[in-house]
């Protein structure tokens, strides 16, 4: 079958591979018909996510139709249309029975301590091969598929694989509530559908800080007060908005490839000793990154988004942190967060626990998670299409893999 396999930083190949079989009785092998390109893909291919084993596949994010079920799954048909959560649990642990099913005890060969178990990631993930391939082997079928309901589209259902749910997760991690005003960093797919789920979730102005001008558009769609980091300084309008206090609840979407300002006022209060410190930040989460050319370039300021989370919230304000850092990652500026009483929550999202509510809102039209999907690539196009999604090309949001089983 055909794959998307990560070889070695900046090396990722359309190939052939062996499909996958049911190895345990729980599995399931799923003939996926549509996969997506994530931010999360981009931190592993560009290094800044570290670890990963030569010839995994790809991809957290599938729909599909059940192609051979284990024994023991006995919630399923074969042939069922189904979407697959991104991160897997077991569904007995004592952690999955909570609702963390990404702080699953069991699912992660390596041990309960070893991280959450994620498809297409590093080998402290698991590994798991990924979900941009034609079938894929899903463990503890019967908890980490979800049903598709009807009148849900594919595509539909495929944002619910990962990024509407983290939205979602990001939103609650920052504990918004009625009449909030919200600020999200980061206008990727994942941030506009954070300012969504702010939005359903009670907040009373939703403002979205980005420094590409296409993606701040269409994050208007989701009703969210722009702000350009390379025309304005985010933190002092973030306050000029509230009145001069900030906003209560942040959201940080963007993660351990965070950008520096490139001009306006944000980019000259940069001083040489921040700067010196993002470099620092860089090289130790990243060593064998590529740092010149267009292509798989580590964001330059991996601090820059949790440095103006901390200090765009109000006081006792609270910060959701959804964007992903790898564990050697260190730098939190937790002094003034203290100083301030903040309280930031972060984490992995428990897919699980929120797939079912989002199928059932998209289905009675309460939500469309579509809005951030800017291309439909099929498998002979996606290593170009991975390639502009990293150059950050205009009008590339999201990628759908639209995949012929
Ligand atoms: N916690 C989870 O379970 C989970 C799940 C899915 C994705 N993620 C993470 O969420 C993050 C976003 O995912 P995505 O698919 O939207 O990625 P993306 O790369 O498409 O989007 C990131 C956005 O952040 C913007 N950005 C860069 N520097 C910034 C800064 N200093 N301030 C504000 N914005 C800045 C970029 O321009 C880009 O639009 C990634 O780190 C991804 O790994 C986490
Ligand atoms: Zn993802
Ligand atoms: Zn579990």
């Amino acid at each position: 079958m055909k794959a998307i396999v990560w070889h070695a930083v900046g090396d990722i190949r359309l190939e052939d591979v062996t499909e996958p079989k049911i190895e345990y009785p729980s599995d399931a092998v799923v003939r996926i018909t549509g996969s997506a390109i994530c931010g999360t893909d981009l931190h592993f291919v560009r290094g800044t996510v570290p670890g990963m084993r030569p010839g995994t596949i790809l991809g957290h994010e599938g729909v599909g139709v059940i192609e051979e079920l284990g024994p023991q799954v006995r919630n399923f048909f074969e042939g069922d249309r189904v979407v697959i959560a991104s991160t897997i649990g077991c569904g007995r642990c004592v952690h999955c029975r909570a609702g963390h099913y990404a702080q699953c005890d069991v699912a992660n060969p390596r041990g309960r301590d070893a991280g959450t178990a994620l498809y297409g990631g590093p080998e402290s993930t698991g590994p798991f091969d990924g979900l941009q391939a034609e079938y894929a082997r899903v463990p503890y079928a019967h908890t980490n598929l979800v049903p598709i309901p009807p009148g849900v589209t594919d595509e539909q259902a495929l944002m619910v694989s990962d990024i509407f749910p983290t939205g979602w997760f990001g939103a609650r991690l920052a504990g918004v509530g009625g009449g909030d005003v919200v600020c999200v960093l980061g206008a990727g797919p994942v941030g506009q559908l954070a300012a969504l789920s702010a939005r359903i979730q009670g907040a009373g102005r939703v403002l979205i800080v980005d420094g590409l001008p296409d993606r701040l558009e269409t994050a208007r769609m989701q009703n969210a007060e722009t702000i350009d980091f390379n025309t304005e300084d985010p933190v002092a309008v973030v306050r000029e908005l509230t009145g001069g206090v900030g906003a209560d609840r942040v959201i940080e979407a963007v993660g351990v490839d965070a950008q520096r300002p490139v001009g306006g006022p944000a980019a000259q209060l940069l001083d040489d000793r921040t700067a010196a410190e993002f470099e620092h930040e860089r090289e130790q989460v990243a060593p064998h990154a590529h740092l010149h050319g267009r292509q798989w370039m580590p964001g330059d300021a991996p601090g820059q988004a949790l440095r103006w989370a901390v200090e765009m919230v109000d006081k006792a304000g609270t910060i959701g942190i959804i964007g992903d850092y790898p564990p050697q990652y260190t730098h939190f500026p937790l002094g003034r967060a203290m100083n301030r009483n903040l309280t930031v929550q972060a984490g992995n999202c428990d897919h699980r626990r929120y797939m079912p509510g989002l199928l059932s809102r998209i289905a009675s039209g309460g939500a469309d998670p579509t809005t951030v999907i800017t291309q439909q690539e099929d498998m002979p196009t996606a290593i170009e299409a991975y390639e502009a999604f990293d150059r950050h090309e205009p009008g590339w949001t999201k990628v759908v893999l639209e995949i012929a089983g």
